[in-house]
């Protein structure tokens, strides 16, 4: 899946930014943050879906795709200041955010410093806890292995974590696809973002402090972040939505497109 074909570049916060930004004028905006250590294009199904009726953003995150990676350290707060740059450069008041996995991450980090900026939020595959210490454990485990074989066998590892058992013989292409955006991202922005994980802080206890609509979505094998982990943030969001996505993994949004559509626009029809 290659990107779309009006993929623009601009700098924001010292830093170069890949993005796209389609869709009509005036129309209500989504932004979405992929996942590690993926980039923009995984949201293309979803920009197809939805472009006709809304604005929509996608951008490849500092390190990955064809962003540039600046010169500062890499951490969630980083990241923030990264998405709202990028919305005021693009003069966006206010948005819908979604992100997956670590997109959930900085939009979690996001919507608890800058509430006044989004007026909905979708949590896909994604956790409110930090690394407990066997997952830092295993950060630095992978940020050596990638140092001693490489990106291309870190990738093939990383493969067999992130899809359901049934992507594997129906989503082949898919998966051709997440493995080029691995592949792409270069050795240090893979143990840079590694590094900014495994630090990242829990935002379990702001869940109660969100006041604005959200979609909480999982794959039903998910087994990076399983959907025990969406449970337990639907339970301390109040009023928000919490939907179970059937065939998908981790990247549920690539493996069920259709499921994750129907719930994706059916949400973000009830916030406008
Ligand atoms: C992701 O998909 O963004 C990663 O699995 C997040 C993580 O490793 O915590």
């Amino acid at each position: 899946m290659s990107y779309l074909s009006n993929s623009m570049i601009m700098t924001v916060n010292k830093l170069t930014v890949s993005y796209n930004f389609e869709g009509q004028d005036g129309a209500p905006v989504i932004i979405f943050i992929h996942g590690f250590p993926f980039n923009k294009s995984m949201w293309n199904l979803q920009v197809k879906e939805l472009k006709d009726n809304y604005r929509v953003i996608t951008y490849d995150i500092r390190g990955h795709g064809n962003s540039g990676t600046g010169d500062e350290v890499f951490s969630m707060d980083l990241f923030v200041n990264d998405l709202i740059c990028l919305m005021d450069a693009l003069k966006v008041d206010k948005a819908i955010l979604c992100g997956l996995s670590m997109g959930g991450y900085i939009a979690l980090n996001a919507i608890e410093n800058y509430p006044e900026r989004f007026n909905a939020l979708i949590l896909s595959d994604t956790q409110c806890t930090a690394d407990t210490p066997e997952a830092k454990e295993k950060r630095i485990k992978a940020i050596e292995s990638i140092s001693k074989t490489g990106v291309e066998k870190y990738a093939d590892e990383s493969i067999k974590n992130l899809f359901a058992s049934e992507s594997f013989t129906l989503r082949k292409e898919e998966i051709t696809d997440v493995r080029g955006m691995i592949v792409k991202t270069s050795e240090q922005s893979l143990c840079n973002t590694l590094n900014a994980l495994s630090v990242r802080e829990e935002t379990c206890s702001k869940l109660s402090e969100i006041k604005v609509p959200v979609l909480i979505m999982a794959g039903e094998e998910d087994k990076i972040t399983p959907p025990a982990a969406a449970r337990f943030m639907h339970e301390k969001i109040s009023g928000s939505f919490l939907k179970i996505i059937e065939n998908a993994g981790h990247l549920s949004n690539m493996e069920n497109p259709v499921g994750f559509n129907i719930q994706l626009k059916k949400f973000i029809a009830s916030v406008y």
